[in-house]
């Protein structure tokens, strides 16, 4: 097989490869740009450490202690795999294992032995990793891979029928449960760099912010309780659909509890939060739509001072685009054309941007669809087709007298007539229903009754 047949071979594994992988904040671009530096930093941490170990061990008289062979065991061999089994997944790991392994026994000339014994440390680097999903399992994998080093060295070296006493055994069985440590040094060092670089967060960050003893979430349940609930229905409804087309679920149910965080602010000015009172009845159309917005611009400040992934701050502005506030715009508008001012589209609408990926796309969709269960008070309904009838009365003196929230799933309103409402005014009380209470992506249903029926 020629070198070119051999690049290809090596291509087509790698690419296959990648398509397996279950994707999850990553895009394949910025997954390979992360496989190809932490190759090279790996390497390169190898001919470093290589060069200064060969410097060291000319410093000792005597062997062990002098001879350079020993230290190739204290090498970060697995740090390379661990980095990419915690940031993108195991499966990723082992292509990458495969690649990084030919490598690094090239670049420190090793023999057969030293390339099984840096092939069989990176795979077992990637199995203790499995199940650190806290950040005190990290220094236990450490230890455990260590350990494991040091028992595979002694076993290399009997079945290689290496020269073994007392002395050496122990100094190369030591240096090999260091390198354990060594791995594990070199990770917690540099992870948070890599997601800082690809905009990713762990698994055991996103872990970490669903705690409900965070300031932030534990600020959100006593300012926003309606939020807070709204946000864990939205992230129920996310999980799922995530597990459902291959992104990540954590990521998604996180995002989504911190989504409206911005709420906490005002938090009155929300549905969700309304009791008795809306105070948007005291306030201008603008005014009211300036504090909506202000949930998105409040919650980015918020959760960046909270020192949240980028990953997560960025689902802030997206869930809601540049979406039109419509009842609010709306209803300037009808009150201009009785004053005869101008209102502004762009004073009503959402500071965006639109949805720069699936997972922001995701919680737009799952934020609109949570009202799919949402029950309405019965006074802010009557207070909705009220200002409704009285912005367009109904034709030929058609008039609602009472409106109820009958049924969720889909929200069903039954509105209490005093004779037969025409389908166009039907379709323009049901747009007003849709506006003022979020229901825009939501079908919903509306019932009339006749008074006396
Ligand atoms: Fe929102
Ligand atoms: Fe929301």
């Amino acid at each position: 097989m020629c070198i070119r047949d051999r690049i290809y071979t090596l291509l087509t594994v790698f690419v296959f490869f990648l398509s397996s992988i279950i994707k999850t904040q990553w895009s394949y671009l910025r997954l390979v740009g992360f496989l190809i530096l932490v190759l090279s930093v790996n390497l390169i941490l190898l001919e470093v450490l290589w060069f200064v170990f060969g410097s060291v061990s000319q410093s000792f008289p005597a062997s062990p202690f002098k001879d350079k062979a020993y230290y190739f065991y204290l090498l970060p061999f697995a740090y390379g795999s661990m980095c990419v089994t915690f940031l993108a997944g195991e499966r990723c790991a082992q292509i990458f294992t495969l690649f990084f392994s030919a490598l690094a026994g090239h670049s420190v000339g090793t023999d057969a032995y030293g390339f099984f014994y840096i092939l069989i440390t990176n795979m077992l680097g990637m199995i203790f990793l499995r199940n650190a999903t806290q950040r005190i399992r990290l220094i236990a994998a450490g230890f455990y891979l260590g350990l494991s080093s040091a028992v595979l060295y002694l076993f290399l070296q009997i079945v290689g029928q290496a020269p073994l006493d007392v002395m050496s055994g122990s100094f190369g069985a030591s240096l090999a449960f260091l390198s354990g440590l060594l791995n594990i040094v070199c990770l917690i060092s540099t992870v948070p760099l890599y997601e800082r670089i690809f905009m990713v967060t762990t698994e055991i960050r996103l872990a970490e912010l669903g705690s409900l003893n965070l300031p932030l979430i534990r600020n959100l349940i006593r300012k926003a309780p309606g939020t807070y609930n709204h946000s864990i229905a939205v992230g129920t409804l996310c999980e799922g659909a995530a597990k459902a087309i291959g992104l990540n679920p954590l990521f998604l149910r996180i995002a989504a509890l911190y989504h409206d965080i911005g709420k906490t602010f005002q938090p009155e000015y929300f549905v969700e939060n309304q009791k008795n009172l809306n105070p948007h009845e005291r306030i201008g159309c603008e005014e009211s739509a300036r504090i909506l917005a202000s949930h998105v611009t409040g919650g980015i400040s918020a959760a960046r001072k909270a020192r949240l992934p980028s990953s997560v701050v960025d689902m802030i502005p997206q869930h809601h685009g540049t979406k039109l506030m419509k009842f609010f715009y709306e209803k300037a508008g009808r009150e201009a054309a009785a004053s005869g001012k101008e209102v502004h589209e762009d004073l009503f609408r959402y500071p965006g941007p639109k949805p720069q990926s699936k997972e922001a796309g995701l919680i737009l969709l799952a934020d609109a669809i949570e009202a799919y269960h949402r029950r309405v008070p019965t006074r802010k309904v009557n207070d909705v087709i009220g200002v409704a009838q009285a912005a367009q009365p109904g034709p030929h003196g058609a008039k609602i007298l009472y409106a109820t929230q009958g049924a969720t799933d889909p929200p069903t309103f039954t509105l209490f007539a005093n004779k037969t409402i025409p389908a166009s005014y039907l379709r323009y009380l049901e747009r007003q229903l849709k506006d003022a209470f979020g229901l825009e992506a939501t079908p919903i249903k509306l019932r009339v009754r006749l008074r006396g029926s």
